[in-house]
């Protein structure tokens, strides 16, 4: 099996891509090293013994990504991460993100079409729920107005995606992730922010690390348990796994409908002072943070029903929190 992952440099991306390697699947990698780093290919290749494919270029260019599937034909299936996803930054830039993040996803779902690739696995997100009026959410539960234009991109994305594949012969899976956040227990790959962190996460891991003074903690104020905010944080390497058995189902043609959606989190959800406190247990460090007033656009609390993942795919994720941070913190100590 021979597997395109775009984005593959990526933070999700690059976790995936050691998953699949796992698995004996070939990758083939397309990143255009507009959020990630070519070291990060090497760090694969130390981490599974088997340097992937890789081919640079900006999959919203037509002509460059027509040229690359007349060359790879072969391919069984793609997984597409690459894509802009800076929330505040689409709100200055919204055109940079409807063209980037749907112009590549068209011209690769044109592609399949004219070379015969029918699986596609797409990198969506639990923000197209917005505020759910029902908690845990279901695929079921409607999706909302975007909060923001990369938002949009992730609903229209599906949208477009559904659309093509009523009308062709290809198959899709949207996995929907809730918070993904840790790093390979390696620690030789992990999440790499460019500049000022906006995810807790990592503004948590450069706090403790000197390189933040202090994490601001959005809003005390909200309707849950200790009055911060609530997410489901998934740990990156059990999201990773999930992509391995979403692309094999649509390979081996064991998927139920032509488009299928998959919510992928733990199904528990976490206060911002939980997973503060976790960290501080971990690290046996205490974090230098302030309540501050909530940030614009966020929402009070999600959290993902997992049911339908669990059943269909098999699949759970089998980290908890403390994992998470241990790993956020031990890649953030070799940076
Ligand atoms: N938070 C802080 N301080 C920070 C950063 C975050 O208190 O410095 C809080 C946020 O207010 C929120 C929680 O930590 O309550 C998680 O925030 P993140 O930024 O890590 O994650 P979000 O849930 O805001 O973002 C996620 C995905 C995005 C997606 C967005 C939609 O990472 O891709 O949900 O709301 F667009």
């Amino acid at each position: 099996m021979k597997i395109l992952v775009t984005g593959g440099l990526g933070y999700i991306g690059s976790h995936t891509v050691v998953e699949l390697q796992n698995s004996n699947i070939e990758v083939v990698i397309v990143d255009n090293l507009s959020n990630s780093k070519i070291e990060v290919l090497d760090k694969i290749t130390e981490i599974t013994g088997n340097k992937p494919e890789y081919h640079n270029f900006d999959l919203s260019d037509k002509e460059s990504c027509s040229k690359f599937f007349n060359e790879n034909s072969n391919i069984d299936g793609i997984i597409h991460f690459a894509a802009y996803k800076a929330v505040g930054e689409s709100v200055s830039k919204p055109l940079t993100y409807y063209r980037n993040n749907l112009e590549s996803l068209m011209n690769i779902m044109d592609n399949m079409n004219s070379n015969g690739i029918h699986n596609l696995v797409f990198s969506s997100s639990c923000t197209v729920y917005g505020q759910p009026d029902i908690l845990p959410v279901t695929e079921k539960a409607p999706r909302k107005q975007a909060e923001s234009p990369y938002g949009n991109t992730k609903k229209m994305a599906e949208d477009i995606i559904q659309d093509t594949i009523y009308a062709s012969d290809l198959k899709g899976i949207a996995l929907r992730y809730f918070n993904p956040v840790g790093a390979h227990p390696t620690a030789l790959i992990g999440e790499l922010p460019l500049g000022v962190p906006n995810n807790l996460m990592p503004f948590i891991t450069q706090t403790a690390a000197g390189i933040r003074e202090q994490l601001s903690v959005f809003g005390d104020d909200y309707n849950t348990t200790d009055g911060t905010a609530i997410r489901d944080y998934i740990h990156v390497v059990d999201l990773a796994k999930a992509h391995v058995i979403a692309v094999q189902r649509l390979v081996k043609k064991n998927n139920k409908l032509n488009y299928e959606v998959f919510n992928l989190g733990t199904g528990n959800g976490l206060s911002v002072l939980d997973v503060i406190k976790s960290f501080e247990k971990i690290t046996n460090k205490k974090l230098n943070y302030k309540i501050v007033g909530r940030r614009e656009g966020d929402i009070e609390k999600v959290w993902a029903n997992t049911d339908f993942a669990n059943q269909e795919l098999g699949w759970k994720a089998k980290q908890g929190i403390d994992d998470m941070t241990a790993s956020a913190w031990k890649f953030q100590l070799t940076l």
